[in-house]
């Protein structure tokens, strides 16, 4: 494979850039993915010496008993990485030098004017890049290619999303954009569609005849670690719900495509998420509830609150939790909820679907399973990719004719602390020019109404926050949201799961 590229990394001294992406291109690297026709210029506005640059960047590689790190390969790397101080506020002669640095590099490596632009900043200043990308000639596209990979939030709202996609789409083709939402990277996600589509056993069962309701629980132990500034703006919604919750969820749900081509899937994740209800028509309040972290104790270390965190107010409203219930206005899925809830500094570290199908005792010929589980499939995403499904089996010389197993379909358990595959994926679907595994616009947009309209939503209730204690399994009334219908959240600790 030879893609010559010149990386650059604008944010390339922030949090996402060390933990991910710099770990995901040493990996890229060690591959060869560009035939050694590759650069990396990371951008940052303090100043600072490539060598300190490289030192600060080092201990976020992987050295560990199963993956060692290599010192020779590290140096190849070093060879290839470049520091380059910029401030955005500058006029646009600081690009065009950050322009001519590239070009010389293009001489070196023979990287041909490729360029991977990744916007590793915050969304507020992600429209002056843009510009000024665009005003220093840097986005030319003749003889070469030149594309724009840009981090989650896509914007802070909808409002400002559509500015922001204005704003790129004005300067560069739509084939160029890549939208991320890093989940989509991971492997368990890709799983969706295979298990779906590849499977007549469940594919034949996906709709409201057979399915009871499905769960998706996000929980997180972490905190705000250093992200305090950025959280307090955007709260549990606009960072999980608005991204990573309604990707999953447009695909557990969506009709089956034409084909597993990109357009296909996304015509019909649309759909799903356009048709994303807070209510059924019998229903006359939305089930939202919000809740926020007061201290604890994680892992038997005492944590701060959420309003102790670093760079956050002391009487912050902003939400570090949610439960809600969900419905979709598609004939397939009439009369059945999506529960999701997610959550930071929860009791353990979680994302998964739970897939629960229609209780036995809807078999009304056979009083015999009426106190059998309900079957159900879990696709567990983190902290390890696993495939469950829960299923019910004669029992031996027992009063009860039925208990039920659970078959463990996983077929390997990844589990790594600083995982970067995700991000590893996307840039060399980037390279490979390969958009299946990034969001559109359409995608971005239905799922912004629906954030704001959640968000109008909670606004309607009042909050005594904090009202969950860091470390506990979140506040009480998730329980209750989906108690009142008679259904229990699917809990790791459950019987026979
Ligand atoms: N961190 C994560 O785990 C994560 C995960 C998913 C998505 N994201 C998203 O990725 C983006 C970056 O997040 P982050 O956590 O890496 O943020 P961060 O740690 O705050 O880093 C921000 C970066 O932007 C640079 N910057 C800020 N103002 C600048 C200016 N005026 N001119 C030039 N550079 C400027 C900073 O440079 P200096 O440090 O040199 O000032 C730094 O490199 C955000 O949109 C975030 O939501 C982050």
């Amino acid at each position: 494979l030879s893609h010559p590229c010149i990386f650059v990394l604008f944010g390339g001294t922030g949090d996402l850039a060390r933990k991910k992406l710099i770990p995901a291109l040493f990996r890229l690297h060690a591959k060869e993915i560009a035939g050694g026709r590759f650069a990396i210029v990371a951008v940052g506005r303090r100043a600072m010496t490539l060598a300190e640059y490289a030192a600060s960047v080092r201990p976020s590689l992987p050295d560990s008993a199963e993956e060692p790190f290599d010192e020779a390969l590290w140096k190849l790397f070093c060879d290839r990485l470049f520091y380059f101080r910029l401030d955005f506020s500058e006029d646009v002669s600081a690009f065009q030098s950050l322009g001519r640095e590239l070009s010389d590099l293009d001489r070196r490596f023979e990287t041909c004017g490729n360029r991977i632009f990744c916007l590793a900043i915050s969304p507020v200043l992600m429209k002056t890049v843009i510009q000024s990308l665009q005003d220093s000639g840097m986005i030319h596209n003749e003889d070469s290619w030149q594309r724009v990979m840009i981090e989650k939030p896509f914007g802070t709202d909808l409002e400002s999303a559509a500015q922001l996609n204005r704003s790129l789409t004005s300067c560069l083709p739509e084939e160029r954009i890549f939208r991320v939402d890093h989940y989509l990277g991971k492997e368990m996600i890709q799983n969706i569609l295979s298990l779906r589509f590849g499977n007549i056993l469940f594919e034949s069962v996906w709709n409201r005849e057979h399915i009871d309701h499905i769960q998706i629980t996000s929980a997180e132990t972490i905190g705000m670690e250093s992200r305090g500034a950025y959280y307090e703006n955007t709260g549990i919604l606009r960072d999980m719900l608005q991204s990573h919750i309604l990707q999953v969820l447009s695909l557990v749900c969506m009709d089956p495509p034409k084909a597993l081509d990109t357009r296909s899937v996304i015509a019909e994740k649309v759909k799903v998420l356009r048709s994303l209800k807070l209510t059924e028509n019998s229903e006359q309040r939305a089930r939202v509830l919000l809740g926020q972290y007061g201290p604890g104790r994680i892992d038997s270390t005492d944590v701060p609150g959420y309003r102790k965190e670093t760079m956050v107010s002391e009487s912050s409203l902003t939400p570090t939790f949610a439960a809600l219930k969900v419905y979709l206005d598609m004939p397939r899925w009439k009369g059945v909820p999506v529960y999701i809830r997610a959550g930071k500094r929860l009791d353990r570290k979680i994302f998964e679907i739970a897939v629960v199908f229609r209780h036995p005792k809807d078999l009304p010929r056979y009083p015999e399973f009426t106190h059998a589980l309900p079957n159900a499939l879990i696709i567990r995403i983190q902290p390890c990719g696993e495939i469950l499904v829960r299923i019910n089996v004669k029992e031996q010389d027992a009063d009860q004719p039925v208990r039920s197993v659970v078959l463990d379909c996983s077929e390997k358990c990844i589990c790594r602390q600083n995982s970067p595959e995700s991000y590893e994926r996307l840039i060399q679907e980037i390279l490979l020019d390969h958009h299946a595994l990034f969001t559109t616009w359409n995608e971005l947009s239905h799922a912004w109404k629906f954030t704001e309209k959640v968000e109008a939503a909670a606004a309607k209730n009042s909050y005594c926050f904090p009202n969950y204690p860091a470390g506990s399994e979140g506040p009480k009334g998730s329980y209750d949201l989906i108690g009142q219908d008679g259904r229990h959240w699917m809990e790791e600790t459950d019987e026979n799961l």
